[in-house]
């Protein structure tokens, strides 16, 4: 450990922005007395409590661990589990490993880019919905898999997907409407 790093140890937490989503990564860093070791925990953490990776962040991690930016970057995007760009508000992952794909896969990833012309990784632009793919979501019995707002559903088609997509942002259209009306 640095001498900078033992005193961040004695530091209280807190990053110098105040943004206080960054206390849980400091003692994410902290209970890892950080340690280079540390960095997977780290960016899981970051992600939940960010909700995705900014460059800022990712440069912040480098800089407290003391690991190379470009190893941040390296196994930040080894894993398909971090994200990089702000989620919608609706989010749908379309499993793309072997089993999935065997059974149609890329034609659900197809329907969804054609109607809401994002590609993965994307977001639409009033923010609502994005695209995300994974490379194995561990139900390949279930093939095609894909995971809707933290649900998983099995055996999909490119119709009951696109479907399933329409009608929540349909009624997140709804809701908000109701709210801005409701003042
Ligand atoms: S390949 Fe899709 S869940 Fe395993």
């Amino acid at each position: 450990m640095s001498e900078q790093q033992a005193n961040n140890l004695d530091k209280s937490d807190g990053h110098p922005s105040g943004d206080e989503r960054y206390l849980a990564i400091d003692r994410t860093m902290k209970r890892f007395k950080y340690e280079q070791d540390a960095l997977l925990e780290v960016l899981n953490t970051a992600q939940e409590s960010m909700g995705y990776l900014s460059e800022d962040l990712l440069i912040y991690i480098s800089q407290q661990l003391q690991v190379p930016r470009s190893q941040v970057y390296g196994v930040a995007t080894f894993y398909h589990m971090f994200t990089f760009e702000p989620l919608g508000e609706h989010n749908c992952i379309i499993c793309t490993g072997t089993a999935c794909h065997v059974k149609g896969s890329n034609r659900i990833v197809q329907a969804l880019t054609e109607e809401f012309e994002i590609g993965a990784g994307e977001t639409t632009s009033d923010g609502l919905f994005s695209l995300t793919t994974a490379r194995c979501l561990g139900s390949c019995g279930l093939a095609p898999v894909i995971v809707m707002d933290g649900d998983v559903h099995g055996k999909e088609t490119p119709e009951s997907v696109k479907q399933q997509v329409l009608n929540i942002i349909v009624l997140t259209k709804e809701k908000l409407s109701q709210k801005a009306e409701a003042g």
